[in-house]
């Protein structure tokens, strides 16, 4: 039996989205069907209605979802119905070269739902990230629910979905942040003021935060940094060796996604640190280094797709932590909307002025 329900729905580039009635499978072989609780604002949806991620329109949108598991395929045993979950983007296969190697965070062939949600009329939805959960139900790959402590906030919960979730993996992945280190976070939004949190939690001693925006700065300070640059007013990288003994930071995390920051990055490391580019940039920006400063700074320079993030040994674990007050996953969330609202979210996101405006169902 197919499911109809009301989702958000971006019908072609640049036009603002819309509710619709969707129509969603019941699972098949290795898949889920989940009752979303709670959706977070995520830019990637802006970018898929803004036509910069393909043109597979029209696009289910939502992706950063806690929920609770419906119903599974056949096969299933993961999850069970009634389980409280956290969705994923990277749902890992086991077996491709990169997991056989055993690093199953970079999987080359991370899995979604194999049936289509549609619309009324049979047309297939192409799911945000395999996910699309601006909708009263969706279905994903059973891999892609990662069952947690039932206790926790939906709203909160689902951010482990995407941003804060990467956020927290840069610097405690990517970055490979030590007790003692000093961390730079270049961009203190959802994703920036993660990094911040994830290197206090690593035991980083100075975390300098840094925004353009003076509220960004005031919220990163709220997270845990010690130190904060505004980025408007004169040299970043002079400010950050002027807070680390005239040295750099250890680690430096990229969380705009743009040229010239992620330069100020590279720049503002240490001898030997870790520059960590976790902001996604658009396919026509080019970076521009002289080898000999790229060789005699030594370290490295990682991206980090989602944090480097394994959802099975990560969101159990993190969920653990915000239940300890260890955690501040709500201070992410400033606002809980309806289903209606995502279009006014986005322009709020746009000005600035929300961290997360989050989905309640
Ligand atoms: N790697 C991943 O897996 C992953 C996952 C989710 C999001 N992201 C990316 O992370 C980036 C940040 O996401 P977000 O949700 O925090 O976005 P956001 O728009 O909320 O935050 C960006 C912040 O950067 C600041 N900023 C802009 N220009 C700046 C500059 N020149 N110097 C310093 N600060 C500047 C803004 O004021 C803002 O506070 C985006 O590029 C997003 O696509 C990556
Ligand atoms: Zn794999
Ligand atoms: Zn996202």
């Amino acid at each position: 039996m197919a499911h109809e329900v009301r989702g958000v729905v971006a019908r072609a580039k640049g036009q603002p989205v819309a509710i619709e009635t969707i129509v969603v499978p019941d699972p098949g072989p290795g898949e889920a069907l989940i009752d979303v609780q709670a959706c977070g604002v995520c830019h990637t949806d802006l970018h898929y209605r803004e036509g910069a991620i393909n043109d597979d329109f029209p696009f289910l949108l939502g992706h950063e979802a806690a929920g609770t598991v419906a119903a599974v395929g056949p096969d299933v045993s993961s999850v069970v119905p009634g389980d409280f979950v956290v969705l994923n983007w990277r749902a890992v296969c086991g077996e491709c070269r990169s997991c056989r190697r055993g690093k199953p965070w970079y999987c080359f062939a991370t899995h979604n739902a194999t049936q289509p949600m549609t619309l009324q009329d049979g047309q297939p939805l192409t799911a945000a990230l395999g996910i699309g959960a601006f909708a009263e139900k969706t279905l994903v790959a059973a891999g892609q629910a990662t069952k947690v402590n039932p206790a926790a906030s939906p709203a909160a919960a689902g951010l482990l979905g995407c941003g804060v979730m990467a956020g927290l993996g840069a610097a405690m992945h990517t970055g490979d942040v030590q007790p003692g280190d000093s961390v730079a976070v270049f961009g203190c939004g959802g994703v920036g003021n993660a990094a911040i949190v994830g290197a206090r939690l690593a035991g980083a001693a100075t975390v300098i935060a840094i925004d353009l925006d003076a509220k960004k700065l005031d919220l990163a300070r709220r997270f845990g940094a010690t130190h904060t640059v505004d980025a408007s007013a004169g040299d970043v990288v002079e400010a950050v060796r002027a807070l680390t003994d005239g040295n750099g930071a250890d680690v430096c995390i990229e969380a705009v996604g743009r040229p010239e920051v992620m330069q100020q990055a590279f720049f503002a490391r240490d001898l030997a640190g870790t520059l960590v580019q976790v902001g996604v940039p658009d396919p026509s920006m080019i970076i521009e280094l002289p080898m000999i400063e790229f060789f005699g700074r030594g370290g490295a320079l990682k991206p980090s797709w989602y944090g480097d993030c394994l959802p099975s040994r990560d969101f159990p674990m993190l969920i653990d932590l915000y239940l300890q007050g260890r955690l501040p996953l709500d201070d992410f969330v400033t606002e809980t909307i309806a289903l209606d609202a995502v279009e006014d979210a986005f322009h709020k996101m746009e000005r600035g002025e929300v961290l997360r405006s989050v989905v309640v169902l």
